[in-house]
């Protein structure tokens, strides 16, 4: 099998909109009358989840008439996110075609079908013409991308003169192992962490001007309230990640959290400009 299936079927995804419809229900809601707010935590598969792609959201200047480009948009949260908030028309683009089918489905339940598309492609050869989008972004895929040179001279290729990329990755910020599963890779042969100095060199030689921001003590905020709102539950909530990662949750976001509380690895935002 190839790195790239090999990676959708990491992802999965089957019985994902059957569970996600239980979870509304569980909620009281249903397809009919779905909010953004109450998918939020299933559909921002990243740490700090909706409040990450707000403060993401808040350095890209998105104006209405804008066309955005969310890579690696898993289930479309994100895209759905950009164009609610501020009109913007976006495309979305991933490796899983299961998940695409998700997004458009999901998309179509809140409304936003007018302004949000999905295709199923790869990050490496994107499937649009030099210069279409204004605005693009990236949360938590370069994980799973080997060249990031290949990946960000793409991202440039397909924004204007004047386009801003935002990433929010997660880097490698001290030594020590990686231990796997996590959920981006349930084994190292699928897994690219880079350094964040990687990543500004890669984003500058696409011709990106860049500026960074660490996120580790956000993230480290984000599990504080996670584990007090559990030792509060009974269970998980009926729309939550366990949705999409499937049964090894715990374990893999359990190996996430100690990576980054053990300064091994941190979620770091990238804002690329080009000139
Ligand atoms: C951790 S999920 C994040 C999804 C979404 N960005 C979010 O934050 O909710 C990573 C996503 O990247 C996608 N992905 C990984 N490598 C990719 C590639 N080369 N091209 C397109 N999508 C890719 C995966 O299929 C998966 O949906």
């Amino acid at each position: 099998m190839g790195q790239d299936s090999d990676l959708v079927e990491h992802y999965g995804g089957a019985g994902l909109l059957a569970a996600i419809e239980a979870g509304l229900s569980e909620l009281g809601r249903s397809p009919q009358t779905a909010t953004l707010e109450d998918l939020a935590p299933v559909d921002e598969f990243h740490i700090g989840g909706r409040s990450a792609t707000v403060e993401l959201s808040q350095q890209l200047g998105v104006s209405s008439q804008a066309r955005l480009l969310d890579i690696g948009c898993g289930i479309g949260g994100t895209s759905r996110f950009f164009a609610s908030t501020t009109g913007c028309e976006v495309m979305g683009i991933d490796l899983s075609p299961t998940y695409v089918d998700v997004a458009r489905t999901l998309t179509g339940w809140t409304g936003l079908s007018h302004l949000v598309g999905f295709e199923a492609g790869s990050a490496l050869e994107l499937p649009f013409e030099d210069d279409s989008f204004d605005r693009a972004v990236q949360l938590h895929v370069g994980m799973n991308i080997a060249d990031k040179a290949a990946l960000f001279a793409e991202i440039a290729r397909v924004l204007r003169p004047g386009g801003r990329l935002g990433v929010y990755d997660v880097v490698r910020q001290g030594e020590g192992e990686i231990v796997f599963p996590v959920p981006w890779a349930s084994d190292p042969s699928h897994s690219f962490v880079a350094d964040g100095e990687e990543y500004r060199l890669a984003l500058e030689a696409a011709g990106f001007e860049v500026s960074a921001r660490d996120r580790r003590r956000f993230a480290l905020e984000f599990y504080e309230t996670q584990a007090r709102r559990a030792v509060e539950s009974s269970g998980p909530p009926p729309l939550g990640l366990h949705l999409i990662i499937g049964g090894d949750t715990r374990l893999k976001l359990g190996n996430l959290r100690a990576a980054i509380t053990g300064g091994v690895l941190a979620p770091v935002e990238f804002i690329g400009s080009l000139p």
